[in-house]
């Protein structure tokens, strides 16, 4: 299929805290990245707190026009679940984003597609913006099964979305080996991971919704490693955990994306 022309997609840069940081460490970070020079045009940022640090850290940037997200969402508003909390809780705590199937999310938490597919619909239904990521385990990429497992996720998570949702969507490719691990894919296999789930949004849903569509890469992202990724066409971001907890190395990534 011929590639519409488009015009060129925003990065993001996303740090995804993940059970790190007090509200008091969340706010010093803050403090610490608003007097920092901002990152350069064409580049967002948005960081993904623990539940209890959104309102601190969403007061703070106010309009920096840094974006905030959650970490995960449950799929009903309201009502008997314990521990749980809702996507228009989340939206009240001025949250713009949701992540929904992290890989820790499915292998530590026992998530599966079909949980994911409902966070996924509970995240548009309550006005947030989605990440959803997708990723292989090692012992899927050793056999030859990467592609097949990504699309399998994408598949079930984007069966029941419309072109509207679609629109609002982020995906984040994060192969599971790569997370934690200081191992990264390498620039042309994440490129080439990247590629292929473009097509297979655009096989479903068509340009320019495909040509759009922001896909980060996450695992293991650095300062030292995150220029050779972010220069490739298809990556067009990244979700960082570690090295996202210090403010300076969150930065540092932000300004290794080539100047277009
Ligand atoms: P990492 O985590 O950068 O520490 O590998 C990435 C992620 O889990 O989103």
């Amino acid at each position: 299929m011929r590639n519409q022309v488009h015009m060129p997609r925003r990065k993001l840069i996303a740090a995804n805290w993940k059970m790190n940081k007090t509200i008091s460490e969340a706010v010093s970070f803050v403090e610490r990245l608003k007097s920092s020079p901002a990152p350069q045009p064409g580049c967002d940022l948005l960081i993904f707190p623990p539940f209890i640090a959104i309102p601190a850290v969403a007061r703070l940037l106010g309009d920096t026009g840094v974006a905030v997200g959650a970490q995960d969402i449950f799929w009903e508003n309201e009502g008997a679940f314990t521990g749980e909390i809702s996507g228009p809780m989340i939206r009240d705590a001025g949250a713009e984003y949701a992540l929904i199937g992290h890989s820790e999310r499915r292998h530590v938490f026992g998530e599966n597609d079909e949980t994911v597919a409902r966070k996924l619909m509970a995240t548009f239904a309550s006005g947030l913006r989605p990440i959803l990521c997708v990723g292989e385990t090692l012992e899927e990429r050793e056999a030859g099964e990467a592609e097949s497992t990504v699309e399998k996720q994408l598949r079930s998570a984007l069966s029941a979305l419309s072109r509207e949702n679609v629109k609002r969507l982020v995906i984040a490719y994060e192969p599971v080996w790569a997370i934690g691990t200081g191992r990264t894919a390498t620039p042309d296999d994440a490129e080439q991971m990247h590629a292929f789930i473009r097509r297979f949004v655009r096989g479903v849903f068509g340009d320019p919704i495909a040509g759009e569509l922001i896909i980060q890469y996450g695992g293991s992202v650095k300062p030292d490693n995150a220029a050779s990724l972010l220069e490739m066409e298809e990556i067009d971001g990244a979700l960082v955990g570690g090295a996202s907890l210090d403010a300076d190395s969150f930065l540092a990534i932000a300004g290794a994306i080539p100047r277009q």
